[in-house]
């Protein structure tokens, strides 16, 4: 037991309770963070006078030689500290004495654990963005290559229209391009620094709080004390962002999985990136995609987890606000792994353009068109609708396909039917003639291909 508090008590902690309260298993993470956000907090502190400039050079410089050793292993973080925030002022004090003792002048573990946990996630939100902006990439470079490769759309997971795999990859860009969005609009509001808060009313020293933001490449101070210390709001709203992106991600996850399944084979997963059967030696499993889609769960976990945690919890600091960060923590290194490796499968997986080509052409995904096409020859879209209908049914009956028909056949359900039903109705004119912004046509896919290529390079 190594704590920073103890003159008010007159009887040892119960080990169990201390085992318990202790953070450091968890927090240790927060050193880099909690020794920058002491930096800045004795440069100001030196600034206003506070410390002399000798005490802050050595504070500085005791501060730097604990980084550098923890970073080089010969200064392992001990667990017989209460939290990162005890290892780091207890190594201080033991490596530069009396005027290590000066450090926490003026601030609050509240205030220190807040900063330390806003610095590290505005980092993690950073990460976030780069690492999206790469499976941006890697989806935008398949879309290019793909205006042309049909496949059916779907509703109900019935074939419904043809598409291609660049319109069908476009939908997945346009949900990654929001959790980006995501990602900036979180960092733009969580981008002040709480330090000076004290424990929750502020100090009595002449702190310049503009400062150490400026130190901490905050766009300033927070504005309320109490709030600084007991808000966790950008934590969760961090979480439900990253909770979106794992939607999307088990969203595409599941569709991979279902175009590699036996009956789909759209894709080709690389070996690199599936795994075997113990029993079963023709297995290729898609097992990324399906831990993805199954990690989903414990990311929506962190988010309710921490709404939850702070539900109750009346102004300022409670210690509850210690749970907020194992469950933050690993969704946070769960969400990384996932985009990482997300992007790498995607990277290089292969389709097989005939079989989904094929599977465009059956399933009547041209039955849509084939009404239009009446509709064109003046017969009313409802009453087009029904006669399409009429004939769909006579093609499962003989089971052949729209397109399959001889004109005769079509012209014994409408005399609208002629020569020109058949380029109508095939695949290539079913997708170029979808030309309005947000189809799949060629034409305007190469527009937003444009546009999305812009997105990527500003
Ligand atoms: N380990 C604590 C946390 O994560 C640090 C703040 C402790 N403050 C206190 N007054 N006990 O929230």
């Amino acid at each position: 037991m190594a704590q920073l508090w103890g003159g008010r008590f007159t009887k040892e902690t119960d080990q169990m309770v201390y085992d318990f309260n202790a953070s450091i298993r968890f927090d240790k993470r927060l050193f880099k963070q909690d020794v920058e956000g002491s930096i800045a907090h004795v440069t100001m502190l030196a600034k206003q006078g506070i410390l002399t400039d000798a005490e802050k050079k050595a504070i500085i410089a005791g501060l730097k030689g604990i980084k550098e050793d923890v970073e080089n292993g010969t200064l392992p973080i001990d667990y017989k500290y209460e939290d990162v925030h005890s290892f780091v002022e207890a190594n201080l004090i033991d490596r530069i004495g009396d005027a290590g003792k000066k450090l926490h002048t003026g601030r609050s573990r509240n205030d220190q654990v807040a900063l330390d946990m806003r610095l590290y996630t505005r980092g993690r939100v950073l990460e976030m963005d780069e690492l999206l902006k790469k499976l941006l990439t890697v989806i935008l470079s398949t879309m290019e290559e793909n205006i042309e490769t049909y496949m059916p759309g779907f509703t109900h997971l019935q074939k419904a229209q043809p598409v291609t795999l660049a319109h069908h990859y476009g939908a997945y860009f346009e949900m990654f391009k929001r959790d980006r969005q995501r990602m900036k609009d979180i960092y733009k509001r969580m981008n002040y620094c709480p330090l000076g808060a004290g424990a929750l009313a502020g100090t009595t020293y002449d702190l310049d709080r503009n400062l150490t933001a400026e130190l901490l490449g905050f766009d300033g101070p927070t504005l309320n004390s109490m709030d600084s210390v007991s808000d966790r709001d950008y934590l969760i709203e961090f979480l439900s962002a990253l909770s979106m992106v794992m939607m999307h991600l088990s969203r595409f996850s599941e569709e991979i999985i279902i175009w590699n399944s036996n009956e789909y084979q759209f894709v080709e997963i690389d070996d690199a990136f599936s795994t075997g059967s113990s029993i079963m030696p023709q297995k290729k499993n898609p097992d990324i995609a399906e831990l993805v889609r199954g990690k989903t769960g414990r990311v929506y976990g962190a988010l309710v987890s921490l709404l939850t945690t702070m539900k109750g919890i009346p102004l300022a600091y409670n210690k509850d606000m210690q749970e907020d960060k194992e469950v933050a923590f690993d969704a946070m290194d769960t969400v990384s792994d996932c985009i990482t490796l997300f992007t790498g499968m995607l990277d290089t997986m292969k389709f097989k353009k005939d079989n989904m080509a094929k599977s465009a052409m059956n399933g009547f995904t041209n039955a849509t068109d084939a009404a239009d096409y009446l509709v064109n020859k003046g017969v009313p879209f409802r009453d087009a609708h029904g006669i399409i209908g009429r004939l769909v049914l006579y093609c499962i009956e003989k089971d052949t396909s729209i397109d399959a028909l001889s004109l005769s056949e079509l012209q014994a359900i409408s005399d609208k039917f002629e020569e020109d039903i058949y380029d109508a109705v095939s695949l290539k004119t079913c997708v170029e003639k979808r030309l309005t912004i947000g189809a799949p046509g060629p034409d305007v896919m190469k527009q937003v291909i444009a546009l999305h290529k812009e997105y990527l390079d500003g």
